[in-house]
């Protein structure tokens, strides 16, 4: 397969930008080998400068869930793009997404469009604080809430993947106020509410995690989450960033029936393009600045492109049998998976819900962040260089998750089974 291209471009960027790119996981230090710069995408299938064509199972890390130029977000694109791109004053479209994301979200009763994922559980956080007049906030090794500082403790994706625990240039005071604990481990949590519940503004977590690798909570773990933050009057906050849309039209609180106060949203919502949001009881969310005293704002947020690319994704969704259908192509993956693995007695744990997998090169069981890190991370390497080889794009990091669209069909799924049946054979 000829690369070329792909390798001069990345020769290039680095010349630049900073690594050669704009978020460390893309230059595919945790695979080897170059990234694969893309010029263009349609449906389940990106093609490289290269012209080589792959079935895509990144899809942009989660937002692409209709497929890539899907044509009725192209269409809603085109019709605003004509009319200026960016005003810095309100339109009805944010009213209209807004008015779709709290009809569709269980826990949202306002919400506040951001421009990135980050942004959104920042935001969550400085409204948790500010409700409960507390400083700390609960989180779990391996979760990833986006790159601010108060959250950068023992977060996972890029960070884990490098294997930095932190970030050189976050301070020990701002994560002072961070409490760490495993996922799944309910006596964990009980044990730092114990001790300083009354000082704990919120419990953050991505309700199923996709940044240790796909691990789904426990029967009874979230239900348990919020027992224990009701008890201590601390704030739950779903960082539904990846499950928001995913799962089910309101997320994995729909998909468990677990009502958290807050919730952070992102990639869906915005249908490809920058957008984030957080949002959660009407109260709450009147503490936010201009009804409240929370400063938050932004330039860009609500950028009319970025909404109607949000609309448009979610009235896909909406139609009939789209997340039966999404369940049922993860499935078929996962099985084929499964199956490549007994095949070629090669160990491959596969952890899905919905639409996002993961399979961890080890016998697992995988229910948190230290099991996840026992993967054979050179068994995935190789099995990603293979797949690539193939045409199948995966991410490049075994401590990701692996998206199915709404594009993808039956034998791209077969395909894909195929490829990783000769993949594994060969590791
Ligand atoms: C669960 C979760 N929260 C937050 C973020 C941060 O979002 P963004 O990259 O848009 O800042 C991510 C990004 O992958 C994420 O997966």
């Amino acid at each position: 397969m000829e690369l070329g291209r792909s390798e001069a471009a990345f020769a290039s960027a680095q010349t630049y930008l900073a690594g050669g790119v704009n978020s460390p996981v893309r230059a595919f230090k945790a695979v080897g080998g170059s990234p694969i710069f893309i010029s263009e995408a349609n449906g389940a299938r990106i093609t490289d400068l290269d012209g080589n064509q792959y079935i895509d199972f990144v899809g942009s890390w989660g937002p692409m869930i209709v497929g890539h130029a899907h044509p009725d977000v192209v269409t809603m694109l085109q019709s605003l793009i004509g009319r200026g791109t960016s005003f810095g004053t309100p339109t009805e479209l944010e009213t209209e997404l807004g008015r779709r994301v709290v009809e569709l979200v269980p826990s949202i009763e306002r919400v506040r469009f951001v421009n990135s994922g980050t942004e959104a559980t920042m935001s969550a956080i400085r409204v948790a604080r500010a409700a409960t007049g507390r400083p700390k906030i609960l989180k779990f090794s391996g979760c990833y809430h986006g790159h601010s500082d108060s959250l950068l403790a023992s977060a996972g994706s890029g960070v884990m993947t490098f294997g930095i625990p932190s970030s050189p240039g976050v301070t020990d005071g701002t994560v002072a106020d961070t409490i760490t604990v495993p996922f799944n481990n309910l006596p964990a949590v009980r044990e730092a509410f114990n001790e300083v519940g009354d000082q704990i503004a919120a419990l953050i977590l991505e309700p199923v995690a996709g940044n240790m690798g796909v691990i789904p909570p426990a029967i009874g773990y979230l239900q348990g989450l919020r027992e224990i933050t009701s008890e201590h009057n601390a704030l739950l906050i779903f960082d539904e960033v990846i499950t928001g849309f995913r799962l089910a039209p309101g997320g994995a609180q729909e998909y468990y029936q677990v009502t958290p106060d807050l919730t952070c949203l992102g990639k869906v919502v915005g249908g490809g393009m920058p957008v984030g949001a957080f949002g959660g009881r009407a109260d709450l969310m009147d503490q936010l600045s201009p009804t409240g005293p929370v400063y938050q704002a932004g330039t860009l947020a609500g950028n009319p492109l970025a909404m109607g690319a949000g609309i448009a994704t979610l009235e896909v969704l909406n139609q009939p049998n789209t997340y039966s259908r999404l369940d049922r192509l993860g499935d078929q993956l996962a099985n084929g998976l499964k199956d490549a693995s007994s095949r070629h007695g090669v160990p491959l744990h596969i952890n899905r819900v919905g639409s996002m997998l993961t399979g961890f090169f080890q016998d697992g069981p995988v229910t948190e962040f230290e099991q996840a890190a026992k993967s054979d991370t050179d068994h995935y390497a190789a099995y990603h260089g293979h797949m690539l080889r193939q045409h199948i794009y995966l991410a490049p990091s075994q401590f990701e998750a692996t998206f199915v669209s709404l594009a993808h069909t039956e034998a791209d799924i077969a395909t894909a089974a195929e490829a990783a049946d000769n993949a594994i054979a060969r590791l």
